[in-house]
């Protein structure tokens, strides 16, 4: 009787111990896309404390900071090996007029930010303080230049003040103290034009997009990259135009997504949720991996070379503002489910890089899905940090194709999408150094799995990890308790006859590196 009881148990767990395993195989021979440096870029936005407060603090602060950066986040930056930053919008983008922000600070006019909760925007931070700061954190510009309601001679003078050698536009940005041209390559011809950047419509967008172009030149030696205002989510349409109105004349298209709960008018607590609003969201975020193929399909038809790149310059969570701060500075706090659709949306966009050659996730301080949150002299670094910290190993690194298999878990929503989400997410690649980088994420709540690696045409010797988890999925770092969630040794691989097995803790993002 004992006996049989025992049995039925253990039939009971069968199942269970299926599920909570997963196989991966690599082959570290296979053909491979680099991953471009640039998938790792971020924005700053005049929006909410982005730009004030957040990056610049003003040479008088007394926060301390370098020629008025503040220094505890320009240092944390540094480590993150910032690839690219964009600026100075999106929608901010289309209302900014260059010339308010040069010359002697003093001086410069103070006007309203209508984007943005209507805050005073003093432009002491303007294209000197933003190309200064591309340099000394060793990372490329990419400015975002105003199609809707700047002229055609404003954006085309611009580049000329940027990156001029000589000409009246260089003999200004001389006398305002900066000598050299700056290098600036990546150049965005307007955002979202088809809302806030001048509600076009695509085939109009198109002409526009040929005009203002023409106008920005190179000049001595720096070549523009020019990236054409692309669209949002599953407009296709307007991608369809573009690629068939403009094709050859822009480098590259962007395309934004935001990872939001959609629901009832509100797009969810960023703190406050549920198992299922969690397992939705990891639903939604990985959507955009359709949303990709798509867009890439029609590029494909029209640019079968490739030459057009795809530019996911707006990507991340959008949650409802933090309760008592100030509306239209989108200021969300940052949990350990952000870092999972951080290292989701990663391991997708690592799929596509031959296609995609840049994103920025919004916003890189103190909005949206940041990276750096500041209160007066605080910083705390966010969990989606610490997920770019693990995974810039990846950053011009050579991709390798996985096979996966892992439990699928079926989101049955009110939200009305029903959704299928692997348990299971991961990416490998041989970094730069030439050692393998295998990333994993464990988005079950509750089960770790037990993940094996069949690695072909390497025998493993050593292997290394670090993981980033909490006790709860909602943990966070906040100004009161900075170190909640944060990277950790991981002593959970084992390196076995074929491969590598792991210990995979649920909700946990491990980089391993293999040599
Ligand atoms: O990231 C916030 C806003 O979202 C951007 O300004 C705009 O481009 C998008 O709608």
């Amino acid at each position: 009787m004992k006996k049989t009881l025992l049995f039925v148990a253990l039939l009971a767990t069968l199942p269970t111990l299926a599920q909570n395993k997963a196989t991966i195989s690599v082959d570290v021979k296979a053909d491979g896309n680099v991953i471009s440096k640039y998938i790792y870029g971020q924005f700053a936005e005049h929006l909410g404390s982005c730009i004030y407060g957040g990056l610049w603090v003003g040479e008088n602060s007394p926060i301390p900071n370098t020629k008025g950066y503040r220094n505890d986040v320009f240092n944390a930056l540094k480590e993150l090996q910032v690839p690219v930053l964009r600026w100075p919008g999106g929608c901010f983008a289309d209302d900014y007029h260059w010339k308010d922000g040069i010359g002697p600070r003093e001086s410069r006019p103070r006007l309203v930010n209508n984007n943005w909760g209507g805050t005073i925007e003093d432009n002491s931070f303007g294209t000197h303080e933003f190309l200064n700061l591309c340099e000394m954190l060793g990372c490329e510009p990419y400015v975002s230049a105003n199609v809707g309601s700047g002229t055609v001679e404003e954006v085309s003078k611009w580049v000329e003040y940027m990156t001029a050698d000589n000409g009246p536009m260089a003999q200004l940005r001389k006398q305002n103290g900066r000598e050299k041209p700056w290098h600036v390559k990546f150049f965005g011809v307007g955002n979202e034009s088809w809302g806030c950047g001048g509600s076009m419509r695509p085939e109009y967008y198109a002409d526009v997009y040929r005009r203002y172009s023409t106008y920005c030149r190179n000049y001595n030696g720096n070549e523009l990259f020019k990236v054409a205002s692309g669209a949002s989510d599953y407009d296709y349409d307007w991608t369809e135009v573009l690629m068939k109105n403009i094709g050859g004349r822009m480098n590259g298209l962007s395309l934004h997504y935001y990872t939001v709960l959609g629901w009832n008018g509100s797009k969810g607590s960023a703190t406050h949720f549920n198992k299922d609003d969690f397992y939705w969201t990891m639903g939604k975020c990985l959507g955009i991996e359709e949303v990709l193929k798509k867009h890439i399909s029609i590029m494909d038809q029209y640019d079968p070379k490739k030459n057009v790149s795809l530019m996911v310059d707006e990507w991340g969570t959008w949650w409802d503002e933090e309760p008592g701060t100030i509306h239209g500075h989108l200021f969300q706090q940052n949990t350990m489910r952000d870092a999972l659709v951080a290292s989701l949306t990663l391991d997708v966009f690592h799929k596509y890089t031959d296609r995609i050659m840049m994103t920025n996730i919004a916003q890189v301080v103190n909005v949206l899905q940041s990276m750096i949150l500041t209160k007066d002299d605080k910083m705390v670094l966010t969990p989606t940090y610490y997920a770019f910290d693990l995974y810039k190993v990846f950053q011009g690194a050579k991709e390798l194709p996985i096979q996966l298999t892992c439990e699928n878990r079926q989101v049955h929503s009110e939200r009305g999408a029903d959704r299928t989400v692997p348990m299971i997410s991961s990416t490998a690649a041989i970094d730069t150094k030439g050692n393998l980088q295998i990333a994993l994420s464990n988005v079950d709540l509750d089960n770790a799995k037990e993940v094996t690696v069949a690695l072909s045409n390497m025998k493993a010797k050593s292997v290394t990890g670090k993981i980033l988890t909490s006790k709860q999925i909602d943990d966070y770092n906040s100004f009161d308790n900075p170190n909640v969630v944060k990277i950790e040794a991981f002593k959970g691989a084992k390196i076995t006859k074929d491969g590598l097995k792991i210990n995979l803790p649920a909700k946990s993002i491990v980089v391993l590196e293999v040599k």
